[in-house]
């Protein structure tokens, strides 16, 4: 500014008029002294002026907003389509309104909810018309919390842009600039029915920066830019724009651990926090200072308008006008942030990951302004300290003390593309169908402040939406088409068609107990199964029973219809009557009613460390690495050297949390190798999942299975050539050591060789290797290759060889390089690799990459199915997690005998809950 020593009129005048008429009077008087002032003066005055009362302006969108005619993301040359007989979830009277009906979509709006059909004449033959015969349409989900593009996948060096190095407080970065257009993501994302998401720089800054909504679908400019949502108006220039009213900024701010990556403890990250919002803060001040007297007349001395191209935005924060995100877990962190929020007086969007809110909802209902919400995972917890106490019933409990509860990916953390699982997920474990829909739709987008266009289907919001296959809490429901901004996204979606139950929303069991538990143990309620106090356990009302045999899982018995269900009878563990039987001894007998539930094998985990860590981040509650031959370091001479190999059974960890919430949701055992970070692993081991400790019966199952191996370009180790190398000299002329007996029995065909490896190319190696290994040997070699994420590419070849799969991950996503062909199953390929493989008759088990996940192992063979086209007979949707797994890992000599009960459905059914489990290797029956 220029000129400012120029007097100005007196304004003794103006002093003396009421409050309500200061500002008329300003500008009136500033039009009186036009005449005397010089224009360039004027000029910037007026400028001041205008940029003064713009600080004033809250955020959020122009009241005449929803006078658009047409939307700022339309993309000339889009049909207008009329989606009809529709069940409209609609995201309106707080997520139960539900309109039969139809919508219009046209110019990147809504145009029309309701009965439309005489707008075809309207719109003539430009009209494209869409028949949805009664599916399930909501608005397209919005994820609150994504790393899309800044992270992108398949996870290259180059472009992982998502935390800066440079210091814990960064509010002048900003993950646009990180935007990376390639993400292999976004059209995964699409496919799962997600149109909008709020890209967030990381966690390991306390303020790392901006961040910014977008929308997935692919532009005509093929720019970041071009991606956003709602542009701020800060995105072209470094001075705001006072004609165009301030659309919502984000940020993000993270507490607790992850800012410990720069060494900082609690005490220093609140007080870095504290020493930037004092520093914005006296800007803030003196902007303020500077307007009131700039606003007044008072031009004298006034100086520069007072800014900071680096705290800009962090001054907005305390303007009330950025919506504030912050990663936070622990009642410590949020007391921490609810006093800086109260001492500096801005408020909250939305705490994130939260593991611990649900058991302090006061706390975070003390934070300055509104409430935050809590955007959690739905059973993603415990992979560190402070997420040790989450539960899968805090969407449900927070819920209860009326706080929002959102559904997030955190993607790539977890795939963006299941974020509607998220909320299946909370809605099994209790949160109202309702509320689990808004949590990733219209409560996110109000979070965001993104709700006046997006999250709903209303008449003038934004075009983003998704038609359904089933009923969007059903498990598995997937896309048939999704719009974006009134673009259709799937060119040529595969739908597959689901049973007619699947249009319902599922029924649910009832937790109360567990809930109150949760609360009661300050998020460590007791998991350790109670004993059935009788040898025997009669189970009434059983709907059908699936026995595990040497080949596989048969069905042994089926009730004829629902007035005539079954009973089962059994006695320390095994099974001694099954259908109709009688119960005359039920005197000295525990009975069970399953209410039309079902009998089945016990579920296998593997894939995960389960058995060898408690908590993933934390090095003392886990069995740790094993040594890598092949690193410099080697393996010491003590522990065997070059000849050395390590059992899993010796590391193994009993009474995990997350191997007793398995145990619950029907895993009873699992198989875990040592961990390795090069090729070498090591033997693995089966083990039950509720055992006390290795010497309980029945508490290892297996001492030892197979060989565990894994080859892959990511190992920053060796080339695979020589990972390869060295399994073909393990194999044809083994070292002298321990490892020598094991590796004869892999070359015998007595145990299987176990190889992790994602890429075709590996895979099609191990499988001429094993070729030659059977050559020289004249046997024939168990070999199962496990990740195996392009697999599919070589399912003809994998089941000539006899190879067997374990997918790990059970649902594909490009993490990495290797894994980036992947088959994504439908709507974008009719195929899934579960169909592919085993129409090739390779032998398939689902794999779990985290000990969190082992407990989601039923919900994820049941998915496989579903996405498989539903042809697969129970029995091999059950082996999938069962009895394929120790087929593929153990070899053909082991039966599942654990025996699983659940109530008000079968195990694939997420209706039902799993209430006991019946173990004859352990002899005796768990109540769950
Ligand atoms: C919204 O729905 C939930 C669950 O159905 C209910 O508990 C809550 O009271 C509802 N809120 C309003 C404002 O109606
Ligand atoms: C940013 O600049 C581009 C190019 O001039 C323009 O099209 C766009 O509308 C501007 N965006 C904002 C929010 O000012
Ligand atoms: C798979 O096995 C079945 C039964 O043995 C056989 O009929 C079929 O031809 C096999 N398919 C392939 C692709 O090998």
């Amino acid at each position: 500014m220029k000129g400012n020593s120029e007097s100005m009129p007196t304004t003794t005048q103006r002093l003396r008029l009421p409050w309500r008429l200061l500002i008329p009077a300003i500008i009136l008087l500033s039009l009186l002294s036009y005449s005397y002032i010089p224009s360039e003066l004027h000029t910037t005055r007026a400028s001041v002026v205008s940029r003064c009362r713009a600080l004033q302006l809250p955020a959020g969108p122009p009241h005449d907003f929803h006078s658009r005619t047409q939307s700022d993301r339309h993309v000339p040359g889009t049909r207008p389509y009329l989606i009809q007989n529709a069940k409209l979830w609609t995201g309106l009277d707080n997520g139960t309104q539900i309109i039969q009906g139809d919508v219009l979509i046209d110019r990147g709006l809504i145009k029309g909810v309701g009965s439309l059909s005489a707008l075809r004449e309207t719109y003539g033959s430009e009209l494209v018309v869409i028949d949805a015969k009664g599916a399930w349409v909501t608005p397209g989900i919005v994820d609150i919390h994504s790393h899309l593009g800044d992270s992108p996948s398949p996870e290259l060096e180059g472009a992982v842009d998502d935390n800066s190095p440079k210091g814990p407080i960064q509010p002048w970065l900003r993950s646009l600039d990180g935007l990376n257009t390639h993400d292999d993501a976004y059209p995964l994302s699409i496919a799962g029915g997600v149109t909008t998401a709020l890209v967030l720089p990381g966690s390991l800054n306390a303020i790392g920066g901006q961040a910014f909504p977008i929308k997935l679908r692919k532009t005509k400019e093929r720019s970041s830019t071009s991606m956003l949502l709602e542009p701020p108006y800060q995105i072209n220039s470094s001075a705001p724009d006072p004609s165009l009213p301030p659309r919502w900024r984000h940020m993000k701010h993270a507490c607790g651990e992850n800012p410990r990556w720069y060494g900082n403890t609690r005490m220093d990250t609140i007080y870095a926090f504290r020493e930037a919002y004092n520093t914005a803060n006296q800007i803030k001040q003196k902007q303020d200072t500077f307007c009131n007297n700039a606003l007044s007349g008072q031009w004298e001395g006034l100086g520069e308008f007072p800014e900071s191209l680096q705290w800009e935005a962090l001054v907005d924060v305390l303007r009330g006008r950025v919506k504030v995100n912050i990663h936070c877990y622990e009642a410590v962190d949020f007391d921490g942030i609810v006093r800086l929020s109260n001492e500096f007086k801005f408020p909250i969007a939305a705490f994130h990951h939260a593991h611990e809110s649900y058991l302090v909802p006061n706390l975070i209902k003390k934070a300055y302004g509104s409430t935050p919400a809590i955007a959690l995972f739905a059973t993603n917890a415990r992979y560190k300290r402070e997420a040790y106490r989450g539960s899968e019933f805090a969407p449900r409990i927070l819920a209860e003390h009326g706080l929002t509860a959102l559904m997030k990916s955190d993607h790539p953390v977890m795939n963006s593309r299941h974020l509607l699982y998220e909320a299946q997920q909370a809605y099994y474990y209790g949160l109202p169908g309702n509320l689990a829909l808004a949590s990733i739709t219209s409560n996110s987008a109000q979070v965001m402040g993104m709700g006046h266009r997006v999250g709903y289907i209303r008449q003038g919001w934004d075009a983003d939406i998704v038609i359904w296959d089933s009923h969007p809490l059903a498990l598995g429901a997937t896309p048939v088409q999704v719009f974006i901004d009134g673009i259709p996204q799937l060119s040529n979606p595969h739908i597959v068609e689901k049973p007619e139950t699947f249009q319902r929303k599922p029924p649910v069991p009832n937790f109360d107990a567990e809930v109150k538990e949760a609360v009661k143990y300050d998020g460590l309620p007791p998991l350790v199964p109670t004993r059935a106090s009788t040898q025997r356990v009669i189970f009434v009302n059983v709907r059908d029973v699936f026995t595990s045999t040497l080949t596989g899982i048969e069905k042994s018995f089926s009730a004829a219809d629902d007035a005539v269900l079954g009973t089962v009878i059994t006695e320390n563990g095994q099974i001694t009557c099954v259908g109709l039987c009688s119960t005359h001894t039920a005197a000295d007998s525990t009975v069970i009613d399953l209410e039309g539930g079902s009998i089945s094998p016990g579920l296998v985990s593997f894939g995960s460390p389960l058995g060898l860590e408690h908590i993933a981040a934390e090095a003392s509650t886990i069995d740790g690495p094993v040594y890598d031959p092949l690193s410099k370091q080697g393996v010491p001479d003590i522990v065997g050297g070059d000849g050395a190999i390590v059992r899993a059974v010796d590391g193994l960890i009993y009474e995990t949390r997350d191997a007793l919430l398995a145990y619950r949701a029907g895993v009873t055992s699992a198989i875990v190798a040592p961990t390795a970070y090069g090729t070498f692993g090591g033997l693995g081991v089966a083990f039950s999942l509720a055992a006390s400790h290795k010497l309980e019966r029945g508490a290892v199952l297996q001492e030892v299975t197979g060989v565990h191996m894994k080859v892959s370009q990511s190992l920053n180790g060796p080339s695979v050539s020589t990972q390869i190398a060295l399994l073909r000299k393990l194999l044809l002329h083994p070292v002298e050591g321990q490892s020598k007996e094991w590796f004869l029995k892999v070359r015998e065909g007595e145990i299987p060789l176990v190889v992790e490896a994602h890429s075709a190319d590996i895979i099609a190696t191990l499988i001429l290797l094993k070729r030659e290994i059977e050559s020289a040997s004249g046997r024939s070699i168990q070999l199962t290759i496990t990740g195996a994420s392009e697999a599919h590419i070589l399912a003809r070849e994998l089941g000539e060889a006899g190879v067997g799969i374990i997918l790990n991950p059970a649902r594909s996503f490009p993490y990495t390089w290797e894994e980036r062909r992947i088959l994504p199953g439908p709507p974008l390929t009719e195929s899934t690799p579960v169909s592919t493989l085993m129409a090739h008759n390779v032998t398939v088990g689902l794999g779990v990459m985290e000990i969190w996940d082992a407990r989601n192992l039923r919900f994820d063979a049941a998915w496989a199915s579903l996405a498989a086209g539903g042809h697969m007979s129970k029995e091999e949707v059950l082996a999938l997690g069962s009895t394929n797994i120790n087929k593929l890992l153990i070899g053909g000599n082991r039966v599942q005998d654990d025996l699983i009960a659940t109530r008000g459905g079968d195990l694939l059914d997420m209706s039902s809950k799993v209430v006991a489990v019946i173990s004859a290797e352990r002899g005796l029956a768990d109540l769950l």
